[in-house]
Formats: structure tokens, C-alpha cells, sequence
């Protein structure tokens, strides 16, 4: 919003949307509508979609970054919550790409699929989401190549541990200040919002206008290094034994 653009935020509860947009309009000067919808539901997207036609008149650029994560072994793991994260990430996103993809091939835009960097190597405890992402990515690879005639890139942001995100609350130990997990990044730091602020508006620029079906990892070099931030093998072994690290339930 910031270089310009207008903008229509979808989630699943107005009062958190209502309050977001009310912030960024104010904040940045640009226009920010809220677009109640679950990214599970096609026609609560269409819905969001008019919405935002009625008010901007086009659709340029889409980001498809809704996610749900927790983290629990497979052993643990129900068959309902291994769907629930696929029917939100990787079938959202393909919602999401059905409700806007008229729009977005009319004014030559572009997409944006958020994904994450775990499914790169075995993570333990995140099976559901892994699966979801691998989708995703293989996602906007076909988008990329089928719509390429159409004018429209597709590429995906792949982050890191980003702070001060529910995401990193979720899935990586507590913040300590001896712990390598939060330490450890060839980059010296953890990711920011602006770090991946940054890679967007350059995917979306025409500095980009090139890349298309690309991956393009946001985390500080940390995919290089170990799956998991967890002690290896006692948590796979007896996860109860490092649910202290952890915030949710196992
Ligand atoms: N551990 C194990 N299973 C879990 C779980 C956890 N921490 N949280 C949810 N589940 C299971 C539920 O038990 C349920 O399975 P069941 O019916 O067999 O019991 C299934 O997942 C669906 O859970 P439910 O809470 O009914 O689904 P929902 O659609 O309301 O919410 C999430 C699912 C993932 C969206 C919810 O956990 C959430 O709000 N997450 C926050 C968003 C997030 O994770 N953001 C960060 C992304 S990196």
C-alpha cells in the first residue's frame, strides 16, 4: 500500500479485519476494505471478490497466504486435522486463484503464494502443513505456466521464522537467549515482516516482470541448516518431554 496500491484483506473474523483495514488506511493513506470470507468456502470468496470489484473496479495483484499450522506428531495427528490444514492452505489457495483469476488476467497481474520453506527437508510435527506447501508450490508452478500466455505471473514467497508472527508462537520453542533455533540463522537474525514486505513488492514490480513459477526462500539462509528446532531425536522419540518448549497442545 505504501507504492500505491489499494487494498481488500480477507479472513474469516470481521472485528479483526474491520480493525486492520481502519489501521492501514490510516497509517499508510491508501484505501483498505475488509472482505469477510473462509478461504475453504468458494462462494464466501466470490462473495469478497465482488466486493472488491464494487469498490476498486480491478484486481491487479493477489496474495494467497492463508494458513493453518500447529504442531503434532503423525502418530497423534487426526485425519481431520491433516484435512483442515490442506482445505484451508492448498485448497484455499486454489479458491482463492478460481474467484480472482478473470481479474487478474484482465489487467496482466500477478500472484503471490505464500508458502514456507518445511517441506524442503523432514520437519518433524508439521506432516499437515508440509504436504499443504509442497501443493502450493506445485500450484502456482501450473498457474505460472498456464496463464503465462494470459499476461499473468505466479510466483511464491517461501518464509522463514518471521517474528512477531502467530506462525513463529506456533511452531518454534520459546524465545531464549541461549536457544540455537532462535539464533542460528547464517543471516545473524530472525526474519522480519518488512523482509518479506520487501521480496513482495519486488515480486510484484516490474524488476520482476521476468521471474515467473518461481520459489524464492525468504529465511535468512536458514533452510540450509537442520529440519527441526527441537532436540533431535528426544522429540520425535517422547514428545511430551519438550512440550515445555512449545506453546500449543500436542
Ligand atoms: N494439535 C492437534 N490437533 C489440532 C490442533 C493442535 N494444536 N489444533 C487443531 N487440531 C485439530 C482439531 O482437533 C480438529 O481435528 P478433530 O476434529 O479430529 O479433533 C482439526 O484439527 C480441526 O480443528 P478445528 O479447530 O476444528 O479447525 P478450525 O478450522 O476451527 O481451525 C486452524 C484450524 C488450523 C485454522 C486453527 O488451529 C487456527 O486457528 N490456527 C491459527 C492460524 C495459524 O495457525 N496461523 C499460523 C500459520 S503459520
Amino acid at each position: 500500500m505504501r507504492h500505491g496500491a489499494n487494498a481488500a484483506i480477507v479472513g474469516r473474523k470481521l472485528d479483526r479485519l474491520t480493525q486492520a483495514a481502519k489501521e492501514l488506511s490510516e497509517a499508510i493513506g491508501q484505501e483498505c476494505i475488509p472482505t469477510q470470507a473462509d478461504v475453504r468456502s468458494p462462494a464466501q470468496l466470490k462473495e469478497a471478490v465482488a466486493k472488491t470489484i464494487a469498490k476498486f473496479g480491478r484486481i491487479d495483484y493477489v496474495i494467497c497466504g492463508a494458513a493453518g499450522n500447529f504442531l503434532v506428531p503423525i502418530s497423534g495427528m487426526s485425519e481431520n486435522a491433516f484435512q483442515t490444514v490442506v482445505e484451508i492452505d492448498t485448497i484455499g489457495s486454489f479458491n482463492t486463484i478460481k474467484a480472482t483469476l478473470d481479474y487478474v488476467r484482465a489487467s496482466k497481474g500477478a500472484y503471490i503464494h505464500v508458502s514456507s520453506t518445511l517441506h524442503y527437508k523432514g520437519m518433524p510435527f508439521q506432516a499437515h502443513v508440509s504436504a499443504a506447501k509442497a501443493g502450493v508450490d506445485a500450484l502456482s508452478a501450473v498457474l505460472a505456466v498456464e496463464e503465462g500466455p494470459n499476461g499473468v505471473r505466479s510466483n511464491v514467497i517461501a518464509p522463514g521464522p518471521i517474528q512477531g508472527t502467530e506462525g513463529i508462537d506456533r511452531i518454534i520453542p520459546k524465545r531464549e537467549a541461549s536457544n540455537p533455533a532462535r539464533n542460528g540463522y547464517p543471516s545473524g537474525r530472525e526474519g522480519t515482516v518488512g523482509d518479506i514486505g520487501n521480496a513482495t513488492i519486488f515480486l510484484f514490480s516490474d524488476a520482476a516482470a521476468y521471474i515467473t513459477g518461481q520459489v524464492l526462500p525468504v529465511d535468512g539462509g536458514a533452510m540450509h541448516l537442520q529440519s527441526t528446532f527441537l532436540p533431535y531425536p528426544q522429540s520425535v522419540i517422547d514428545p511430551r518431554s519438550v512440550m515445555h518448549m512449545i506453546k500449543p497442545k500436542m
